[in-house]
């Protein structure tokens, strides 16, 4: 799916995000499984991740990134009426997430749901709350992309254990005067979906039934590495601006080395990309939301940027949008 922004103008309005407290270095998981520092830092630009409480849920996490959203945005909560939370990790199956968080937060005329898209969660989450808003059938959504990837761990695996952490995001969006979101491109590729899954999670039965992440990192990166350049050219073209349009760049934060071949692919300058993977591993949804609120934080997101957003995970799923960013958002960073 690719399309331009059309509508009313939506944008983001205010941003939260929040990580678990608890942090685990390399060096803590080398006691766990055979693993070093040196490999982790060389192969994936990770060098901490944080990981949630036994005690502590999706939910958990997530509340106080929406809580700070909703101050940034100066909204009430019960004015949002649309709550979707993109994650792969929820409290349940049912009741989703966003119904236990839209009664957390006092939202009685949300409707309130989760989207499962993978990593990429977070993009299409946004695109589908920009199309409701742009419509006008929404008013005021709150999106939130989190996390808690450790809970479906093995954490006997040294291939999967070391890339994730856990942490989650939020923004509001409303609309605006100016600016907003330009344009989305979204994609799936079922075929390759049995390179990053979860066997035994829902209703088809499989030999093995543990209930853990199973990945073909080799694949997955081939995957990564290709998409992360062709859907970022896309929304580009198909919006009529360049590489060279873009202020910020931020990338889902899986692998540094993903990183750095899309940008050499691309052509973006090293200092419009936005990195933060060395210290909270691939969060997942929350990965660009957290990777915003850095942004936001270190002086780079600012009102009249624009911005490309690109990520890709299970499914196997991508995603872009492109926006021209409106808010001053600073104060939103972990
Ligand atoms: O949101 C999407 C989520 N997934 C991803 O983004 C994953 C994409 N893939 C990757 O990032 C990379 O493929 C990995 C980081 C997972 C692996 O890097 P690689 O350069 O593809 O390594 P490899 O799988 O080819 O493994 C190289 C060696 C192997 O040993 P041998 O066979 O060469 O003796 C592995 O057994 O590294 C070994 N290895 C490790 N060694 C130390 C694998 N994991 C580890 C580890 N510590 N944690």
């Amino acid at each position: 799916m690719i399309g331009k922004a059309e509508g009313k103008r939506i944008s983001i309005t205010g941003l939260g995000v929040h990580v678990p407290e608890k942090v685990m270095t390399n060096d803590d998981l080398s006691k766990l499984v055979d693993t070093n520092d040196q490999w982790i830092v060389e192969r994936t630009g990770i060098k901490e991740r944080r990981i949630a409480a036994d005690d502590e849920a999706l939910t958990d996490i997530c509340l106080p990134a929406a809580r700070r959203a909703l101050e940034m945005a100066k909204v009430d909560a019960a004015s949002i009426d649309l709550l979707i939370v993109a994650t792969v990790t929820p409290d349940m199956a049912f009741p989703s997430s966003a119904a236990i968080l839209a009664d957390q937060l006092g939202m009685p005329d949300a409707a309130a749901y989760d989207l499962a898209a993978g990593c990429t969660g977070f993009v299409y989450a946004i695109a589908q709350a920009h199309a409701m808003l742009a419509s006008g059938l929404s008013k005021r959504a709150l999106v939130i992309g989190a996390d808690v990837l450790s809970k479906i761990l093995d954490w006997t695996d040294r291939s999967t254990l070391v890339l994730f952490g856990d942490g989650a995001g939020a923004v509001v969006l409303e609309e605006v005067d100016k600016g907003g979101f330009i344009g989305f491109e979204l994609g799936a590729d079922g075929g390759g979906g049995a390179s990053l899954w979860l066997p035994g999670s829902g209703s088809r039965k499989f030999e093995d039934p543990e209930k853990f992440v199973k990945m073909n990192g080799r694949e997955v990166f081939k995957f990564a590495t290709r998409v992360m350049v062709s859907s970022a050219e896309a929304i580009l073209d198909e919006c009529d601006k360049t590489i060279d349009d873009v202020d910020v760049y931020v990338p889902h934060q899986a692998n540094v080395r993903i990183i750095d071949h899309a940008v050499r692919k691309l052509g973006v300058a090293p200092e419009k990309t936005v990195i933060n993977v060395q210290k909270y591993g691939n969060t997942s949804s929350g990965s660009i939301p957290l990777a915003l609120a850095d942004a936001a934080d270190d002086g780079r997101l600012e009102p009249g940027k624009l911005v490309l957003l690109t990520g890709m995970g299970a499914g196997l799923t991508w995603g872009s949008a492109l926006i021209e960013w409106t808010h001053q958002t600073t104060g939103a960073a972990a």
